[in-house]
């Protein structure tokens, strides 16, 4: 199963990405997860990611599709992948579409995860992470709707979309998810 989750920070998409590796045993590939790890471990591209990361903005479209392509290059066909975090801004779209191309992996579906940005503020408040500022969630949600949002079109006119209410008890929202992908299987 070959899976991108959409959605605004705090939206969930790392809370039910795991719900969903569990269930369906693909890959999780988080854009965050390994901006993060390579801040963590200091090297010079995570030091420069870090900066930008806590100030809300995004990191470079090159840097993450390098990012991306050394990942999806060594999944398996028959494991699948989840993309959470990722494509989130058109060029990281099309590079996405060129790359999956390139190894034949078409993609099955897009989840997009609705939530107001109040919930999701109130949300990304209580979890303090260090981009979890009032300041950098209201750029992260700026840049959201200004760059991410186009996607959902995207991939609307691709057929490829389908909206998940992203509102509601952890568990509920990954039984809404469930349902349309145990139609996949
Ligand atoms: P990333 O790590 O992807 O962060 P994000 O998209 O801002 O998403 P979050 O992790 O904040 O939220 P989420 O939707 O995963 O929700 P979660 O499950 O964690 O990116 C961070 C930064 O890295 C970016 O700002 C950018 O700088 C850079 N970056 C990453 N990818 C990039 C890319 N492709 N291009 C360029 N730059 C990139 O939940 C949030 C909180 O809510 C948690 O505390 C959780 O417990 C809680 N919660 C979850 N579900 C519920 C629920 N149903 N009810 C109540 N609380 C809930």
């Amino acid at each position: 199963m070959r899976v991108i989750l959409l959605g605004a920070p705090g939206s969930g998409k790392g809370t039910q990405a795991e719900a969903l590796v569990k269930r369906y045993g693909m890959v999780h590939i988080s854009t965050g997860d390994l901006l993060r790890a390579e801040a963590a471990a200091g090297t010079s591209l995570g030091l420069q990611a870090k900066a930008i990361m806590e100030a809300g903005g995004l990191v470079s479209d090159e840097i993450v599709l390098g990012i991306i392509e050394h990942h999806l290059t060594v999944v398996e066909v028959e494991t699948g992948f989840l993309l959470d975090g990722f494509p989130r801004t058109l060029p990281q779209a099309e590079g996405l579409d060129a790359l999956l191309g390139r190894l034949g992996l078409p993609l099955d579906i897009v989840l997009l995860l609705e939530a107001d940005y109040g919930e999701v503020t109130k949300r990304l408040l209580a979890r303090r992470r260090a981009d979890d500022t009032e300041q950098a969630i209201r750029k992260r949600l700026e840049v959201y709707a200004a760059q991410t949002v186009p996607l959902i079109d995207y991939y609307q006119r691709k057929g490829k979309l389908r909206t998940i209410k992203g509102v509601g008890k952890v568990e509920e929202i990954s039984e809404r998810i469930y349902e349309v992908l145990d139609t996949l299987r």
